[in-house]
């Protein structure tokens, strides 16, 4: 990984602090979903309620608001949590810890060792963003996680997209600011490169955009 990739993942990685993540859930899944990415976060609670398994890992968890709420096929799921942060895993972990989660500190750009049993969804809700490169350099988390998921699992996400979705203006000056100050790198990141992406990866795909949002699943 080059110097400036690192530099990008510790500037993201310094917002998930623990003052940010008490005021996450309405102020970034409440407000600026709805007012600044045009697309409120009951579209990603579907998603969950929707894909999620009895067998699930989830991928980039911040405050776990999503597993949080959403409704699992069953009522003691396997849960397991990977994160780089681990402010974001020990929030999570005591928010969850009716599922009793494992957890893996793990950074989603590197090869993956977690020695455990296949899944059968992994979720990765508004990760890709945060990561440096572009939208095919991005496609390393796709080839570094699927070989976790079982036979006919399903892999499904969102992520904000510059490119060749609906931006209101308070959506195009956050993109500029986050990621002039490092905090996103997206502004290569565009609907055709996520679905390329995807088809590069997976047999079968599909890309929802609302907003600027790209809500995918795949298998
Ligand atoms: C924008 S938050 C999304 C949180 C949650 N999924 C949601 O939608 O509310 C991004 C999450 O990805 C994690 N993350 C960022 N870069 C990562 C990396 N390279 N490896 C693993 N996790 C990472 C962050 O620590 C954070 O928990």
């Amino acid at each position: 990984m080059q110097d400036s990739d690192i530099k990008r993942i510790k500037t993201a990685q310094s917002l998930y602090n623990k003052p940010v993540l008490a005021v996450y859930d309405w102020l970034l899944l409440g407000l600026h979903c709805r007012f600044v990415w045009g697309c409120p976060s009951h579209h990603m609670l579907e998603l969950y309620n929707r894909h999620a398994s009895a067998n699930h890992l989830d991928v980039g968890v911040g405050t776990g608001y999503f597993l949080d709420h959403c409704k699992f096929p069953d009522t003691n799921p396997r849960l397991a949590l990977m994160d780089l942060n681990n402010n974001c895993l020990e929030a999570c972990k005591k928010r969850l810890a009716r599922y009793e989660p494992a957890i893996y500190q793990r950074n989603v750009l590197d090869p993956i060792d977690i020695n455990a049993p296949g899944f059968d969804s992994i979720g990765m809700m508004n990760l890709l963003h945060c990561l440096p490169g572009n939208m095919k350099s991005k496609g390393i988390v796709f080839s570094n996680l699927k070989v976790f998921l079982k036979p006919g699992g399903v892999v499904f996400g969102s992520t904000f997209l510059y490119g060749g979705v609906h931006r209101n203006p308070l959506a195009t000056l956050t993109l500029h600011l986050t990621n002039r100050f490092g905090f996103m790198t997206n502004m290569e990141d565009d609907l055709e490169g996520l679905k390329a992406t995807l088809a590069q990866h997976f047999a079968h795909s599909s890309v929802q955009a609302i907003g600027c949002v790209g809500l995918f699943v795949a298998s």
